[in-house]
């Protein structure tokens, strides 16, 4: 694994991070992160431009910079600039994704206990549209999907309609062993949708060497762009077997009267019409990330997140993650306090944390029989006297 960051490095990383204050302390990264200032700045001189000359002549004078956040993300994940898709935020990806997957009467879709709520949802209305089925792969000792369970499930590919899974899910600190669960759907030929929304920022990304088909990424959590952005990677090879489903004149091109042709590459998956301010905000936001690097913010928040839960377990809190790996996720429950009272007085010392709740993450926390966890995320920007002053409120309980 590659060098945490040093000190120095962490400091000069908040100082270009105008949330990173004394005054609060961020846990909440999982859920909506703290952007650097460049990625404001980018953002409030595109707003302002478009104020000043018009929506259309801004994004005409940007086209450059916005054409160069799909070669940014590219780069973030290993893929081609052409199989991005510039989404809203990681469900529009994954439903993107989900709902162009041809799918039959009797057909499975097979999942782990730790999909998202989103996610479980469209399972159950492509049960009522198609007459498809859902398979629960359990999870093995470690709480991660159990392969072997999952290599019986795939014996019959075509009685498979899309193998799904969250990396990591919101519900833990767990990690998935998502290039495991690609290796067997590509050699069945099944598709695979991967829920990255909690792993694109946090951990390094070669969709080759994972082998998904489908990546649904957010840019507000780890990667820590602005809020209502995302994108989705579609393999170019996945296209010929999957029909986007509510294509636009900027998805597809419309040729004749009666016809319409889909563009090449994912941008079959947008739609024109797009927050501009936003798409470049996340261009700097995965800049940022790149230049940082992957594999020492991913070292670096791994360090502090097993910290955080070490120094947790000594104040008798209960830590919850599982995974052989896990990431930057604590999921903890005190033996008496409820996890919303905890979270209340965390509030009142200005640190902010949340909730996991069975509506996010039924099938897991039901499986675990756990109700609602408190969820505390940590960045690289988390430093240890933050994590003591946490501790120092939750000791005092
Ligand atoms: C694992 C996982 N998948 C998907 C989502 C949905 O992301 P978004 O709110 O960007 O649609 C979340 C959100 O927290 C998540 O944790």
């Amino acid at each position: 694994m590659a060098g945490t960051f040093g000190d120095d490095e962490i400091t000069a990383i908040r100082a270009a991070t105008p949330g990173c204050t004394d005054d609060l302390i961020h846990l909440n990264h999982a859920g909506s992160s703290l952007p650097p200032q460049r990625v404001l700045d980018i953002q409030i001189a595109h707003l302002r431009r478009e104020a000043a000359i018009g929506g259309y002549e801004a994004a005409a004078e940007a086209a450059d910079r916005s054409a160069a956040v799909y070669d940014s993300i590219a780069a973030l994940i290993g893929s081609r600039p052409s199989e991005i898709a510039r989404m809203e935020h990681a469900t529009a990806a994954w439903n993107a994704a989900f709902w162009s997957i041809p799918m039959e009467r009797g057909q499975r879709i097979v999942t782990h206990d730790h999909d998202y709520g989103a996610n479980r949802i469209a399972f159950l209305r492509a049960r009522e549209v198609h007459g498809v089925e859902i398979e629960r792969i359990p999870s093995d000792a470690d709480g991660q999907i159990d392969i072997d369970r999952l290599a019986g499930a795939l014996s019959r590919p075509s009685e498979v309609a899309v193998v799904s899974l969250a990396w990591i899910p919101t519900s833990g600190g767990l990690v998935n062993p998502a290039a495991e669960v690609g290796s067997l759907t590509r050699d069945a030929g099944v598709p695979f949708l991967l829920d990255a929304c909690q792993a694109v920022g946090q951990l390094e990304i070669d969709v080759e060497a994972i082998g998904c088909d489908f990546l649904s990424a957010s840019g507000r959590k780890f990667l820590r762009g602005p809020r209502g952005t995302g994108f989705l990677y579609a393999r170019d090879a996945i296209l010929d077997r999957v029909t986007p489903s509510q294509p636009d004149h900027h998805g597809a091109d419309w040729v004749a009267l009666d016809r319409y042709e889909f563009v090449d590459g994912a941008r079959r998956f947008e739609y024109w019409e797009h927050d501009h301010a936003a798409w470049l905000g996340l261009g700097a936001a995965v800049d940022d990330a790149n230049e940082l690097g992957i594999a020492r913010i991913h070292a670096t928040i791994d360090e502090r997140a097993e910290e955080l839960r070490a120094r947790l377990r000594d104040v008798g809190m209960t830590v919850h993650d599982q995974g052989v790996e896990r990431c930057g996720i604590v999921t903890t429950t005190h033996p008496t306090i409820p996890v919303g009272e905890l979270r209340e007085r965390l509030a009142t010392g200005s640190i902010h944390a949340s909730l996991t709740n069975p509506g996010s993450a039924r099938a897991d926390l039901e499986a675990r029989g756990l109700g609602s966890l408190l969820r505390l995320s940590v960045h690289c920007t988390t430093t240890s006297d933050e994590i003591d002053r946490t501790l120092a409120v939750l000791r005092i309980l």
